[in-house]
C-alpha cells in the first residue's frame, strides 16, 4: 500500500513529491497545518478540522485556495488510494514560493501538500498503564491558537520528554498548565473535567472539543480554566486529547503519582464513549 503525496492539486509518486528551497514554509515556517486521522476507512471529525485550517489561515493572512468539496474529495480519495487500515492526513498550507524576504510577496501563490501515511494503532498495553509526563517551560509565541508550522518550542519541549524517558512534555507558562508539545491536558478535580479556556494560549484541540462534548453528556462537569502545576499534580485523574493519542491517561508527572497511579474512572467512562463514537 503506498503513502500518498499531492502538491498544489496533484496527486504524485513520493519520490516525486518535491518543494522550492524558495518556499516560504521551509524559509520562514510561513504556513499552517493540518492532521487528520480515520477510523476504518473514514476520516474523522474532517470538517472541524478543516474549519480550523481555514481560520489558522485567515489569522495569518494566507489565501486557502480550495473550497470545502475539494478538499474532502482530495481527502477521501487520498485515503482510498493509500488503502490503509488506518490512516494520518497531514495538509499544509504555505504562503508560497518568493524570493527570502520576511514582509508578504506580492504575487506568490500558496503551496499547498498533503500527505497520506499508516497510523500504527496506539498501544493498547501503554494506553491500559497511562503514561508519564514531565512539565516544560512553555517557551511559545503568543498566538498557539494558530496551528502553524512553526514548532520549535514544542519541538525542544518534545525532545526535552523524549530524553527524560516520558511520552509527553506539559507545557507551563507563568506558573499555568497550557497544553501538552502535541496535545491538550485535561484534569479532573473531584469529578469535574478542568482543561485550559480557549484562547491565544492553546492550540483549541478537534479531539478537546469532542470529549469535553463526551463529559457533558455522560453528565461530568466541565470546566475551562487554567489550573497550577501544584493542582496538577493533586488532580484526581490527568489524560491527554490529540486526534493520534486519543484520550490518554497520565499517571505521573514530574515523578508525582497522580491520582492513584492508574487511569481513574473519569478516563474509563470517557474512552467507553469514545470507543463508541468512534467505533
Ligand atoms: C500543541 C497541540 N495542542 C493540542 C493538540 C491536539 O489537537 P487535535 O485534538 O486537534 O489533534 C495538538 C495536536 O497536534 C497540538 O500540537
Amino acid at each position: 500500500m503506498p503513502d500518498i503525496a499531492f502538491i498544489n492539486g496533484q496527486f504524485l509518486p513520493w519520490h516525486q513529491a518535491t518543494i522550492s528551497i524558495e518556499d516560504r514554509g521551509f524559509q520562514f515556517g510561513d504556513g499552517v497545518y493540518e492532521v487528520i486521522r480515520t477510523y476504518r476507512g473514514r476520516p474523522f471529525e474532517v470538517d472541524a478540522h478543516l474549519n480550523r485550517l481555514d481560520r489558522s489561515a485567515r489569522e495569518l493572512s494566507l489565501a486557502q485556495p480550495y473550497a470545502r468539496g475539494q478538499w474532502t474529495e482530495w481527502i477521501q480519495r487520498g485515503v482510498c488510494e493509500a488503502g490503509y487500515a488506518e490512516a494520518k492526513v497531514y495538509i499544509q498550507i504555505t504562503r508560497g514560493v518568493a524570493p527570502r524576504d520576511h514582509a508578504f510577496p506580492s504575487n506568490a501563490a500558496p503551496t499547498v501538500v498533503m500527505t497520506i501515511r499508516e497510523l500504527a494503532p496506539f498501544p493498547i498495553k501503554t494506553r491500559e498503564a497511562g503514561v508519564v509526563a514531565k512539565t516544560c517551560e512553555d517557551l511559545r509565541w503568543g498566538r498557539c491558537d494558530i496551528k502553524s508550522v512553526n514548532l520549535l518550542a514544542n519541538v525542544l519541549a518534545r525532545e526535552e520528554a523524549k530524553r527524560a524517558g516520558v511520552f509527553e512534555a506539559i507545557l507551563v507558562k507563568d506558573g499555568l498548565v497550557t497544553e501538552g508539545s502535541v496535545s491538550n491536558v485535561m484534569a479532573v478535580q473531584a469529578g469535574t473535567v478542568v482543561t485550559a479556556p480557549e484562547g491565544p494560549r492553546i492550540l483549541s484541540g478537534v479531539t478537546r472539543t469532542v470529549v469535553l462534548d463526551l463529559a457533558r453528556a455522560a453528565g461530568i462537569p466541565v470546566r475551562e480554566e487554567f489550573i497550577s502545576v501544584e493542582s496538577l499534580y493533586a488532580a484526581d485523574e490527568v489524560f491527554l486529547t490529540g486526534t493520534t493519542v486519543e484520550g490518554l491517561p497520565v499517571v505521573q508527572v514530574d515523578g508525582r503519582t497522580i491520582g492513584a497511579g492508574h487511569p481513574g474512572p473519569v478516563a474509563k467512562v470517557l474512552a467507553s464513549r469514545w470507543a463508541t463514537l468512534t467505533g
